[in-house]
């Protein structure tokens, strides 16, 4: 195929907030977003209406630009982009003038046929981290990569693709940062600097536009804020979700959920979230329960709910062709299935057989699916779990001429999955009323943070897959994605007992800690690893429910900034060269506070990275200076976890679930430093949507290590907190009495210590 080139620029006019520039060959369409954000759109037809599932903020209107005889330059405050004339390159640099990423020069931006790629010149020390659910490095220099969503069974550390698509990569060089998100559905390819020589570095998709938004924010935590502000950032979701939750493919019947449900309460196991996965449905299909094993799903649904439990429930896209099927029936009668073009349906294997596929691009089909979820939440279940939606179709590829909406597959393919959520999101938020849904999706696009919770589909039971789907919840958190998890234990495979241990260890501080296996397995839950195991693993559920004031606030912090709640190193100490070396590249900061390095079951003795300042281990109290490597015990009953010098993080007693009204204090643990610190200390009542209408307890906790004071400023929202006593307990001080009671008052407090 020959490689078509852009050419230079023959004319370009502005007209309100767009600047057009023309070629021979294309068209190029720029816009500004805010001072750090610009958009570039190479294209040569540009005939379709400009559209995004992933986008949702508009461009500011007209700016200002200057023209030479060589280039064009458009300068925010922010970001300078000079567009080169002869021929038409782009060149982004800060607002003084240093380069942040320039087109390659040689090349630029040209076509292979539909497929068009950018070609960017690659700094000496430049890196690379994104792309969300990615295997490898942290750092994905030397590395290439293609979005195309896809069933990835048993992936491993060198899968590519896997699940989901997210075309949005942050690179570090030269003391600087940016962003670079394309915005194209097509499958894609990144490509950073795996060329002999390192020549260069590329992305592109195979269809559509060179459709690029280029964030020049400096701080990789910046530049997520204005990602997420740009693609939307997740609602606080409910927090029984936050919970502990138990999954399995296999409980086959209602008798067993409520046993496996009530074995939790009388061992004292803090547990809220119980899963039916296939086997709850009539011949799996969707919408329907099982009529002998899940005879009576409202008497089961109350049971479970008297003991604490919410349900969450699976759905796949395949719907069964199968005569007398209602959403089968309904589906052919309103024509809400894929097609080929000669309009008759897709069909495709699954679980339930052969199936056809809900058309999740039109309107009518997404209100459609949406209101099917009554068959769900008419007996109580208010979770909802989408899986199989790259969508899988087993021994297919799905022919590339099969019509979604007026697009045919191989243009939204990498979208379809995020359109099921939505559909799912939107039509039970609806159902529900004014309560929170908890949608669950394997496959997902840019901005599916908007509708739900994401896992990392089918890993393995070893200890490289623990370790390897930390990086996987770590890179998903640089895409926006902040509510994420994956099968604890491997879902294939039967861990051994240590791994389990210490996988649910790591569990205690992902952002949805689930427990998962495949059907056929060992079975999983906390007493089925001999007594003491049991007692380590209930030890960590319970720190979970200990730490759920301050992981809350985290989220609330993440729906507020889109920074995740389990963040990379590289967010805070992005220049810090250790953070990316292999051996310490899977550790990470959940929420402000705490540093937790994830270590194989094996290993009772590691080396952590502690990036400069004070840090204490949070089991032991112990104070380590960072800017070094430590060696420090990890047995399994200890996973190596580090407290920030001059963290605040509020914390409570055990419960056994959410749900139960605990013993009304609020601990507010306080670790000393040496300069003042904050922390947004956030409640509401974590099933409704009330707090989007002021239902909210907010206050900011400050730390004043010189004043030698801590206080609570007043409060901000019209919830009645459910505390009505502070513990102040404090950590690494020289004050005999370290553990005070106040009570709880709407006004400033303030604390000597
Ligand atoms: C897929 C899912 C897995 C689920 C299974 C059966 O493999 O990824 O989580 O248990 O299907 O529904």
């Amino acid at each position: 195929m020959e490689v078509e080139i852009l050419g230079n620029v023959k004319s370009f006019k502005q007209q309100g907030g767009l600047l057009t520039i023309k070629t021979i060959k294309a068209e190029a369409r720029v816009c500004v977003y805010s001072p750090t954000i610009i958009r570039v759109n190479i294209s040569r037809r540009h005939s379709a209406p400009d559209s995004s599932y992933a986008v949702i903020q508009q461009p500011i209107g007209k700016f200002e630009f200057d023209e030479s005889a060589d280039a064009i330059e458009i300068n925010t405050p922010a970001l300078k982009l000079s567009i080169n004339k002869s021929p038409l390159r782009f060149n982004f640099s800060t607002a003084d003038g240093k380069p942040l990423s320039e087109d390659d020069s040689r090349f630029g931006t040209n076509w292979q046929g539909e497929r068009v790629i950018t070609y960017r010149k690659l700094y000496a020390d430049e890196k690379f981290i994104g792309l969300g659910e990615k295997a490898g490095n942290l750092n994905r220099r030397g590395t290439s990569y293609v979005n195309w969503n896809t069933d990835a069974v048993d992936y491993n550390n060198k899968s590519d693709p896997l699940y989901k698509t997210f075309p949005f990569f942050i690179g570090l060089h030269s003391g600087l940062t940016y962003g670079l998100f394309l915005d194209n559905t097509h499958k894609s390819y990144f490509d950073f600097g795996a060329t002999t020589d390192d020549e260069m570095s590329w992305f592109g998709a195979d269809g559509g536009d060179m459709n690029y938004y280029f964030f020049g924010a400096q701080g990789v935590a910046k530049i997520i804020e204005d990602y997420t502000w740009l693609t939307g950032r997740m609602e606080m979701p409910p927090l029984w979700s936050l919970g502990y939750q138990q999954c399995r493919w296999s409980y086959m019947s209602a008798k067993e959920v409520l046993k496996i449900a009530k074995t939790f309460r009388k061992k004292k196991i803090p547990a809220d979230v119980m899963y039916c996965d296939i086997d709850y449905m009539e011949g799996f299909k969707i919408f329907t329960w099982n009529k002998k094993t899940f005879a009576n799903p409202r008497a089961m649904m109350n049971e479970l709910k008297a003991m604490g439990f919410h349900l969450v429930t699976i759905v796949d896209p395949g719907i069964k062709i199968e005569d007398g099927y209602k959403q089968y029936d309904e589906g052919v009668a309103n024509d809400y299935f894929a097609k080929y073009p000669d309009g008759e349906n897709y069909t495709g294997y699954v679980w339930p057989g052969r199936c056809h596929f809900p058309d999740f691009f039109r309107d009518d089909v997404r209100e459609w699916w949406g209101a099917a979820f009554t068959a769900l939440t008419d007996v109580g279940v208010d979770g909802f779990w989408n899986d199989m939606n790259e969508p899988a179709a087993w021994g297919q590829n799905i022919p590339w001429m099969v019509k979604f909406g007026d697009k045919y597959m191989p243009e939204v393919r990498n979208a379809y999955g995020m359109q099921m959520a939505r559909a799912t999101y939107e039509g039970t938020r609806k159902i529900l009323n004014n309560k929170r849904p908890f949608v669950l999706t394997r496959a997902a696009y840019a901005g599916t943070q908007r509708y739900s919770a994401v896992w990392t589909g089918d890993n393995t039971g070893t200890d490289e897959h623990m370790l390897l789907g930390q990086r996987l919840v770590n890179s998903l958190g640089i895409t926006g994605i902040s509510f994420t998890g994956v099968d604890i234990g491997g879902f294939s495979a039967n861990p051994t007992p240590e791994l389990m241990v210490r996988w649910n260890s790591l569990g205690v501080y992902t952002p949805m800690f689930r427990n998962h296996a495949i059907q056929g397995s060992k079975m999983r839950e906390p007493w089925e690893w001999g007594d003491v195991n049991e007692q380590l693993i209930k030890k960590d559920i319970e720190q979970r429910y200990k730490l759920l004031p301050y992981i809350y606030s985290a989220f609330h912090q993440s729906t507020q900034t889109g920074l995740p709640i389990s963040r990379t190193l590289a967010i805070e100490y992005p220049f810090d060269e250790k953070v990316y070396f292999e051996r310490f590249q899977n550790q990470f900061m959940f929420g402000d506070a705490l540093l937790v390095s994830p270590v194989e079951s094996d290993k009772v003795k590691t080396d952590v990275y502690l990036p400069n300042g004070d840090w204490y281990r949070l089991s032991t109290g112990e104070k380590h200076k960072g800017g070094k490597i430590v060696n420090v015990a990890s047995p399994l009953t200890d996973l190596p976890v580090f407290v920030k010098a001059g963290a605040i993080i509020p914390m409570q007693s055990v419960t056994q679930s959410t749900a139960a009204k605990g013993d009304g204090i609020l601990q507010i643990h306080v670790w000393n430093g040496k300069e003042t610190t904050e922390f947004v200390y956030y409640e509401d009542d974590g099933l409704s949507y009330d707090y989007e209408h002021g239902g909210y307890y907010n206050r900011t906790i400050s730390f004043d290590p010189k004043k030698k004071q801590v206080s609570l400023s007043e409060v901000e929202g019209t919830f009645p907190s459910k505390y009505q006593q502070i513990s102040l307990e404090l950590h690494g001080f020289e004050v005999s009495m370290k553990k005070r009671l106040f009570d709880f008052d709407s006004g400033l407090i303030e604390i000597k210590i």
